[in-house]
């Protein structure tokens, strides 16, 4: 138990994505996404459910905006579906669109919640898809006026931001593995023509949002790989953990370094340039300077990490399933020490404040005769990983802020509705919505700043 509160400021929140929550699909004006488009493959998401309807968030965002003051979340981290906005992706402009996100900030800010805005996660316009969509080298451009539409319309009560969420699944799952809209299975030469488009994208729309006002903080929410020592007293594990962790010598798109080197460092790593060979991105002269931005924090998306131990030559042996460990449904593991090892990894590697932007159980939670949502399992997730997260910060990272995945129950990507993370359960068929026990615990959490956990 932790015996210290956090740091004052820490921010305590829950995180969601429109496409997961919005439905209202086709509703004022807004156009596909290549979400839509998946949702119609026939096999690619469980149970062939679409995100129609999702939690209807569209119309019920006051009564959802209630909710997470009733738990008393002091931020709330939500995206902004761009095909609502800008239907066609680039030139006219939905004014029902701005005016649906409009409101939910001025809700959110009546209710003393700071909303922390992704311009990207995942749902992109389906008529640029058409155009090439990330292959097509306008694509950074295309995101950067994006960027501007919606900095221009919220910019006055936004402050934090954060460009893209899990580029690295946009790439590996959506244009390599095709399990992610849109669904492409390229070669790994237009995977890293996708990378170094999002990656531009990245830079050219940070600088956007930073003109708009000094006060804006500007971040991302990635995934990437993060490890864990096998035995944390032991100096090799943690070398070969950390070496696993950012080694680009085998190029992965999911690799947390061939990312954040070049956003956060300037360079892509030089053994992954050399092991793409012909298949590296074209690199223009002042890419990498528009790439390397200024960012105020570094967001981490964690679920679960690898186990790595030293082998006798001190290289990395992963150990997927430690005796043990839990997993989780779909076998994830249960490690919530990775919210120890990742910040303090990362902080070691880029020195930048972090947030942790999504963390958080799938179960199967339902409502119980007494009405109530009994989830003792997520209290344990959550107490464990903020307890991960406290020890970092005591041993110098500088992590400033929580966001657990998610507020509701919601439609998660190609598995459907059956996973359900949320704090808040909803009901699909009557979109009731139910607090789960972990909300009233998370709400306590947050009003003692975390103190004995
Ligand atoms: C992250 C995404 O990958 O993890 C979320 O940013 C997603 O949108 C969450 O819902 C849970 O992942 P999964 O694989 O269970 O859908």
């Amino acid at each position: 138990m932790n015996n210290s509160a956090f740091p004052e400021g820490f921010v305590w929140g829950a995180a969601s994505a429109s496409f997961q929550i919005e439905g209202a699909a086709s509703e004022d004006g807004r156009k596909e996404s290549v979400w839509d488009m998946y949702c119609r493959k026939p096999g690619a998401i469980e149970d062939g459910e679409t995100g129609a309807v999702a939690c209807d968030h569209y119309h019920r965002f006051r009564e959802d905006v209630a909710l997470f003051k009733d738990i008393g979340l002091k931020a709330y981290r939500f995206s902004i579906a761009w095909s609502r906005v800008i239907p066609d992706g680039t030139g006219a402009v939905n004014a029902k669109g701005i005016a649906f996100y409009d409101q939910l900030v001025d809700e959110l800010l009546a209710a003393g919640i700071d909303s922390w805005v992704t311009l990207f996660h995942w749902d992109y316009p389906m008529e640029l898809f058409y155009r090439g969509g990330w292959l097509n080298p306008d694509s950074p451009k295309w995101f950067a006026d994006y960027a501007e539409t919606i900095v221009d319309a919220l910019g006055d009560r936004v402050k934090n931001w954060m460009t893209f969420n899990e580029p690295q699944n946009v790439a590996n799952l959506g244009h390599g593995s095709g399990t992610h809209a849109p669904g492409l299975q390229l070669p790994r030469k237009e995977i890293a023509r996708v990378i170094h488009h999002i990656l531009l994208a990245h830079g050219l729309s940070n600088k956007v949002l930073r003109n708009a006002g000094s006060d804006h903080k500007i971040g991302h929410a990635h995934s990437g790989w993060i490890n864990i020592p096998a035995d944390p007293n032991s100096a090799a594990d943690i070398a070969a953990t950390a070496k696993n962790m950012f080694d680009c010598s085998f190029w992965h798109p999911q690799k947390f370094s061939w990312w954040n080197d070049p956003l956060q460092k300037g360079y892509y790593p030089e053994e992954g340039l050399e092991e793409l060979g012909n298949d590296a991105p074209g690199i223009g002269p002042d890419d990498m300077a528009i790439i390397n931005q200024p960012l105020d924090f570094m967001g981490i998306n964690y679920y679960g990490g690898t186990c790595i131990k030293a082998g006798q030559d001190g290289e990395p042996i992963d150990i997927e399933y430690p005796p043990g460990v839990d997993t989780v449904y779909p076998k994830w593991v249960v490690q919530p020490q990775g919210l120890y090892w990742g910040p303090s990894l990362l902080h070691e590697r880029y020195g930048r404040p972090m947030a942790i932007t999504e963390n958080g159980l799938p179960n199967l939670d339902w409502v119980g005769t007494d009405g109530q949502v009994h989830d003792p399992q997520r209290i344990e997730w959550i107490r464990t990983h903020l307890n991960a997260i406290h020890q970092a910060i005591q041993d110098g990272a500088d992590v400033m802020g929580y966001f657990y995945w998610s507020a509701t129950d919601n439609l998660e990507w190609a598995e459907g509705f059956r996973r359900r993370y949320g704090l808040i359960h909803v009901d699909f068929n009557t979109q009731k919505r139910t607090l789960k026990d972990s909300a009233r615990w998370y709400g306590d959490v947050i009003s003692r700043n975390g103190m004995d956990l």
